[in-house]
């Protein structure tokens, strides 16, 4: 075992710790690190968390026409989201063959009539019904082959566009579970009168880090300056005044979900031009916030325009409407290494120069070359690094406890890391992680 996987056996002495400590009197909140690099931590978030939340599957605009699907893997397991030919609904199956357990759906993406599993040749239908048996009559009378389909996921819905599926049969209905999360994707889904798309292409990186790490950085708006100074000083170069701070409100959204929303110094393709842009699409961006404004009016339309919002929805699901905006999400593979999966939503109907625009800063920043995931990824690293090296037992995330909360305050964590204790942490569980 190399040094980045041994996890530091520096847990609390007290069976009767949390994890996740907090003083609301004091001011202080504090994460012990063994949950960023125990295997037994890991082995109750695949158990506790990733079974029993809303997971985040993909985008309907990437399954537009019937028999169009998308494989991925869902919490660990592998799955795909395809659009039934005759009923247009979007299923999520398990990716496995009801006879004797082959994956059926082998291909990243793409538009079938049928799905037929290589192994025995049986075939379902985009509906998931199982419509081919080879030499089915060797079966005689007894075998129920409309029992047979592809299994849906226990729960799949969608909600403006964004299908997200969960393993809990009794999870509570999507739209409760997004709670204040739901306004957020509203402004992005109302962005364009024409609706929102998934670009093509995909982003998949791994990160060495604990994948938590991932869900504070999405929304941490304290590292932004230290971390990509390099980026504000090319914004400079470009034109962009900028007055040295992203000045902005954090806000806990309910269930572990919360967002940053701020003005920033850059342009955004959707509605407003800034100097990083090239004159030419000056004219086409004016039109889109004009539109905006007046089909939302005054106050909505400039939010949508202006705001940047980085959002983190519990566990797993960053939407940063920012420079471009990006889908993203990860998972774990270990303590410490997670797998990532990026893509860029934009306007349906947009203009293929702003289009290109949008392409460019969505590379520029967000892109795993761009100025800011490779310094993400080299302070996450860092972070594991540190967690690896042992000495010190609890990270800090305390900041702006006694005031309104900033966008760069810690807020956003403590959102997520109250809810994940909450899933997490009874007191079998804590003897089992502190022993
Ligand atoms: S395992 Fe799929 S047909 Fe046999
Ligand atoms: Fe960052």
């Amino acid at each position: 075992m190399t040094l980045t996987e041994e996890p530091p056996t520096t847990a609390p002495s007290s069976t009767e710790s949390p994890l996740v400590d907090e003083d609301t009197a004091g001011h202080r909140f504090r994460v012990h690190r063994s949950t960023m690099t125990s295997p037994e931590v890991l082995r109750q978030e695949l158990r506790r968390v990733f079974e029993h939340s809303w997971l985040y599957v993909g985008h309907e605009s990437e399954v537009a026409e019937p028999g169009d699907y998308v494989r991925r893997p869902v919490g660990g397991r592998n799955v795909f989201m395809v659009r039934g030919a005759k009923s247009k609904q979007v299923h999520v199956f398990h990716n496995t063959c009801t006879h004797r357990g082959a994956v059926v759906c082998r291909q990243k993406s793409g538009n079938a009539k049928v799905f037929q599993c290589f192994y025995h040749a049986w075939t379902f239908d985009s509906e998931g019904n199982l419509s081919g048996v080879p030499d089915r009559e060797a079966y005689g009378e007894g075998l129920d082959f409309s029992t047979l389909g592809l299994r849906s996921v226990a729960r799949v819905a969608s909600y403006r566009g964004f299908v997200f599926a969960s393993y809990d049969p009794d999870i509570v209905e999507l739209v409760d579970y997004l709670a204040g999360a739901a306004e957020y994707l509203d402004l992005i889904a109302d962005s364009a009168e024409a609706g929102m798309e998934i670009v093509k292409g995909t982003n998949e990186y791994c990160i060495s880090a604990n994948w938590k790490l991932l869900a504070e950085n999405s929304v941490d708006g304290y590292h932004a300056l230290p971390t990509h100074d390099t980026y504000f000083k090319y914004l400079v170069a470009r034109g962009l005044v900028f007055s040295g701070s992203l000045d902005g409100r954090a806000k806990n959204l309910g269930n572990g979900h919360a967002v940053i929303e701020y003005l920033a110094p850059w342009g955004r393709p959707t509605a407003r031009w800034g100097p990083d842009f090239d004159e030419g699409v000056r004219g086409e961006i004016d039109a889109a916030r004009a539109a905006l404004v007046e089909r939302h009016g005054e106050q909505r339309g400039t939010r949508i325009a202006d705001s940047n919002r980085n959002m983190l929805i519990y566990p797993n699901l960053v939407i940063n409407d920012i420079m471009a905006v990006t889908v993203r999400t990860f998972m774990p593979s270990s303590p410490g290494q997670m797998d990532v999966t990026a893509w860029q939503l934009a306007a349906k109907d947009e203009h293929p120069a702003v289009r290109q625009t949008r392409l460019d800063n969505f590379l520029t920043f967000l892109g795993p070359a761009g100025f800011a995931t490779p310094d993400d990824v080299e302070a996450l690293e860092s972070c594991q690094q540190g967690f690896n090296s042992g000495g010190v037992e609890w990270n800090d995330i305390s900041r702006g406890m006694d005031r309104e909360p900033k966008g760069n305050d810690e807020l956003q964590m403590r959102t997520f890391w109250r809810r994940w204790a909450d899933q997490m942490g009874d007191s079998d569980f804590g003897a089992t992680v502190n022993r």
